[in-house]
C-alpha cells in the first residue's frame, strides 16, 4: 500500500491577488481545469468568488498570516506588491520559506514590471517557479469607460503608439497551466495578445462593440501628466508611464505566441475583450 498525503490526492492552489484583475482570472482558469482553489484576500467580507472557491484571509506583508492559508497547498500564485500604491513586497524570503515548509511545489509570479525582491526570492527559493511577464493588460482600457459613457469621448496621449496588449484571461490561463502541468519550471513567459494595436484602433474597437461613436482627443504629454496628477498619481509613476507610452520597448509592441504555445489556445483579440466589456462603455 502506498501512503498518499491529502495534498497529493486533492492538491490545492492558493491564489494571491485573487480579487484583482489577473488573480481573479487565475482563479477562474484553475476552476475550469477542475482544480481546488483557495483565494487569498485581506478582507474576505468584501470579496466575491465563484462557487467552490475557498476564501482565506491573509496579508503578504505579514507572512505569519499565510501559514493557515498555505496548509495543504501545492501550487501558489504570487503578486510582487502589497498595498494600494503597488509598493514592492520586502517579505519574499519569509513567504517562500513558509510556502516551502507547507509543501508548496510550484509557484507562478506575476512580474511587477521589473525586478522585485519577491521575485528574486522566488527564483532563489528552491521551488519550481514560473515568472509571468505580461505586457499591457486589455483591462487598462477600462480607465476610458467613464469618459466614453458620459461624454462619448476618450482623451489620451500618444494615440499612435503600438501595444501588443494582452487579455487578462490569457495571463490567468498561462498561470493555470504552469501550476498544473509539467515543463514550466524555471521559465519566464513574456505574454502578449495576438495583435499590436494603436490607441486609435482600441478606441475604434470599443466604439464598434458598444454601437456608438467615440471621439478620440489626443492629449499633449503635459496635459496627460496634469490629468494623472489630478487623479492622485505620484510624479515617479507619471514619469514612468509617460516614458513607457512614448518609448514602448519592442517587447511591449511585438506579438509573441506564448499563449498558444503554453495553453494550446489562441490568444484572445481585443475585439473580444471590447465585446465582453461593452456595457461598461455605454
Ligand atoms: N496593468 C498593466 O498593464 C500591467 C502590465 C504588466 C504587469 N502589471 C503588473 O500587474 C500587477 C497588478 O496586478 P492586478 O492589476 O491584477 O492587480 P489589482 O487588480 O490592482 O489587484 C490588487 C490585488 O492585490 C492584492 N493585495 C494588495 N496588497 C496585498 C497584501 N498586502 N496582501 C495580500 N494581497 C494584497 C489585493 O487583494 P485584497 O485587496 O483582496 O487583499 C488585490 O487582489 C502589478 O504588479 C503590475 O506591475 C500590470
Amino acid at each position: 500500500m502506498t501512503n498518499t498525503t491529502a495534498a497529493e490526492t486533492h492538491p490545492v492552489h492558493l491564489v494571491s491577488g485573487a480579487t484583482g484583475t489577473v488573480g481573479r482570472e487565475v482563479v477562474r482558469e484553475l476552476l475550469e481545469r477542475g482544480q481546488r482553489v483557495r483565494a487569498l484576500t485581506r478582507d474576505p467580507a468584501k470579496a466575491a468568488f465563484p462557487e467552490g472557491v475557498e476564501v482565506v484571509r491573509g496579508d503578504l506583508t505579514d507572512p505569519a498570516s499565510l501559514k493557515d492559508a498555505l496548509t495543504g497547498v501545492t501550487g501558489l500564485h504570487l503578486i510582487t506588491f502589497g498595498g494600494a500604491a503597488f509598493q514592492p513586497l520586502e517579505t519574499g524570503p519569509e513567504i517562500v520559506r513558509t510556502a516551502r515548509d507547507a509543501g508548496v511545489r510550484r509557484v507562478t509570479v506575476l512580474n511587477g514590471g521589473g525586478p522585485t525582491p519577491l521575485e528574486d526570492a522566488v527564483r532563489a527559493g528552491g521551488l519550481d517557479w514560473t515568472v509571468l511577464m505580461p505586457v499591457e493588460f486589455m483591462a487598462n482600457a477600462l480607465e476610458w469607460a467613464e469618459e466614453a459613457r458620459t461624454r462619448d469621448t476618450v482623451r489620451a496621449p500618444f494615440v499612435d503608439r503600438l501595444s501588443a496588449l494582452v487579455h487578462e484571461g490569457d495571463i490567468g490561463a498561462v498561470a493555470a497551466v504552469a501550476l498544473t502541468e509539467e515543463g514550466h519550471a524555471g521559465k519566464e513567459y513574456l505574454i502578449t495578445g495576438p495583435q499590436a494595436l494603436t490607441v486609435r484602433e482600441k478606441v475604434a474597437a470599443i466604439a464598434g462593440a458598444r454601437g456608438r461613436d467615440i471621439e478620440l482627443v489626443e492629449l499633449s504629454e503635459e496635459e496627460a501628466a496634469e490629468r494623472m496628477r489630478a487623479e492622485g498619481q505620484d510624479e515617479y509613476t507619471i514619469a514612468w508611464l509617460l516614458d513607457v507610452y512614448k518609448n514602448t520597448p519592442p517587447e511591449g509592441r511585438t506579438v509573441v505566441d506564448t499563449v498558444q504555445r503554453v495553453t494550446g489556445r489562441p490568444a484572445r483579440p481585443f475585439a473580444a475583450w471590447a465585446e465582453a466589456h461593452a456595457p461598461a462603455f455605454r
